[in-house]
Order: structure tokens, then C-alpha cells, then sequence
């Protein structure tokens, strides 16, 4: 079986995010102190990904580019993929099937930070899922806002449901999908939504018919942002900065991810701590080095 590969989805106007993403891609606005797709970047590096395809738009993609480069500096490889418009989170699987070929993959959404005791656990489960799909369950306080999924007396998935008026449950699926080498087929058997979107929850229901749908609820102790707000964007960045200082670690740095899976050598981090010079984030970086 080919290795699992990586999708970023990072298109999309950040409509709700104006003024800030008139002129910027809100997947690269700072969340503290990286910009915001270094943290669902480093999601997939701790599930063990190294290909990995980042979607933009065609208008963005040379601001990724600058911010990302190929990957080597994480000792991992970017493909480049252009959505010429947010057509669904289910046309990623159309738009990334070459790159795909046949593999399981895992997909990130490029405003969705993560984080968690045992999350690394988590992840290593769901990618030893060879079929089917794995999807996350995570409470939250506003339902009608997320795809809401929702189980029968024994637990079992029930109904998965985009932004449900009337919400069956607090139980939305996070913006991190695992899925096997069939996705891109059943991703072109989505029929477009009201709003006009091929809805990933469209395509889940298909891996539910199958009963080939597991969905792991994150548990309390889990933290997880979707960073689509003005608030929810100042939320995990405040989120971050309180975790990074009182711990004095990194959260999401895929510089210190590389290292520890002895994916990049001491010479390729020393030259990231150069590039980042006396700051904070490089005196960090530096400190993994002795
Ligand atoms: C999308 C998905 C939704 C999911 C959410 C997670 O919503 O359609 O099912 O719960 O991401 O962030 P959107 O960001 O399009 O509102």
C-alpha cells in the first residue's frame, strides 16, 4: 500500500475575516507568533506525513511559497495546488487526486490548530487505519456553525450534518479528515449543497453508508480553534502565547517537529536559528540544539 499523504486546504477569501484579508491570506496571518498554517502544517508532520499538498488560491500561492518554500528546511516536500474558487471542502480530493494516486491521505484545514495531551496517540491511530474514514468529534458551545454528527443510544454515528439549524448534537467534526485511497471517487459523487459547495460532509455521509466511518471524539482535554473569526483568531493566538510562556515550549513549530523525528540534522536547524536571528522563536530553536 502507498504511504499516506498530506493535504493542506488553504483557499478561500476569508470573507469574515475582513478587513484584515482584503490584501492577505488568512492562513498566513501571525497566530502569536507563527504564521497561522505552521500549526496545522505541524498536525500532519506528527501524524507522520512528509508529502504534503497545500491548496491556495491562484492569487496566494506565491505568498506561500515565500512563507513555506518546498519543505526542505522541515525535511518534507510541498505540491502546490491552485483553487481557482472555494468550490467545497470536498473539491480538494478532486483537485488533489493526482497528487494522491491511489494513497490514503490526511486533510488538514489551514485555519484549525490542535492541541492536546496524547494528540500525537491519536493521530497514530487513525493513520493505521488502512479503510474507511476517521473523523474527530469536539464539543462546542455554537453547533449550528460546524458539520454536527451525531450517534444512536450505542454510540453509533447516526447522521452527519452541515451547519444544522436545529443541531441533533454539540458534537462537530473538526477540520481534520483521514481518509483512504478512495476519497477522490467519492468526492466526485458530492452533488453541490444550497450554499453551491461540495460539503465534506456530503462526502463523509458516503463512508457512513458503507459503515466504514469512525469518528474519535476529542475529549475535554483536548483544545481545538478554527480560527475563521475576528475572536476565534485573537482566542488561539492568546491560547498559544499562554501555553508558551508559562511552559516555555513550542506549540505547533514544525521546525522542532523535523528535529525530533531526526527528519532534518543539526546543521539544517542551526541554519533556521540564523534566519531567525535573536527573536524569541530562534533562541527557542536554539535551545534544542544542545
Ligand atoms: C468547515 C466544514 C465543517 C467543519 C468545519 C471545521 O466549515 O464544512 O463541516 O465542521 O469546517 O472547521 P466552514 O469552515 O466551511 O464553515
Amino acid at each position: 500500500m502507498s504511504s499516506r499523504k498530506g493535504i493542506v486546504l488553504a483557499g478561500g477569501s476569508g470573507t469574515r475575516l475582513y478587513p484584515i484579508t482584503v490584501g492577505l491570506s488568512k492562513q498566513l496571518l501571525p497566530l502569536y507568533d507563527k504564521p497561522m498554517i505552521y500549526y496545522p502544517i505541524s498536525i500532519l508532520m506528527l501524524s507522520g506525513i512528509r508529502e504534503i499538498a497545500i491548496i491556495t488560491t491562484p492569487q496566494d500561492r506565491q505568498q506561500f511559497e515565500k512563507a513555506l518554500g518546498d519543505g526542505s528546511q522541515w525535511g518534507i516536500e510541498f505540491t502546490w495546488i491552485e483553487q481557482p474558487s472555494p468550490d467545497g471542502l470536498a473539491q480538494a480530493y478532486i483537485l488533489a487526486e493526482d497528487f494522491l494516486a491511489g494513497a490514503p491521505s490526511v486533510m488538514v484545514l489551514g485555519d484549525n490548530v490542535f492541541f492536546g495531551h496524547g494528540l500525537p496517540v491519536l493521530l497514530a491511530e487513525a493513520a493505521s487505519q488502512t479503510t474507511g474514514a476517521t473523523v474527530f468529534g469536539y464539543r462546542v458551545a455554537d453547533p449550528q456553525r460546524y458539520g454536527i454528527v451525531s450517534f444512536d443510544e450505542c454510540g453509533r454515528v447516526s447522521s452527519i450534518v452541515e451547519k444544522p439549524p436545529v443541531p441533533l448534537s454539540d458534537y462537530a467534526v473538526t477540520g481534520l479528515y483521514f481518509m483512504d485511497g478512495t476519497a477522490p471517487a467519492k468526492a466526485r459523487r458530492v452533488v453541490p449543497s444550497a450554499r453551491g459547495e461540495l460539503e465534506i460532509t456530503s462526502l463523509l455521509e458516503q463512508y457512513l453508508e458503507e459503515g466504514t466511518l469512525t469518528v474519535q471524539k476529542m475529549g475535554r482535554g483536548y483544545a481545538w480553534f478554527d480560527t475563521g473569526t475576528h475572536s476565534s483568531l485573537l482566542d488561539a493566538g492568546n491560547f498559544v502565547r499562554t501555553l508558551q510562556m508559562r511552559q516555555g515550549l513550542q506549540v505547533g513549530s514544525p521546525d522542532e517537529i523535523a528535529f525530533d523525528q531526526g527528519w532534518i540534522d543539526q546543521n539544517a536547524l542551526v541554519s533556521r536559528v540564523n534566519l531567525f536571528g535573536k527573536n524569541d522563536y530562534g533562541r527557542y530553536l536554539a535551545g534544542l540544539l544542545k
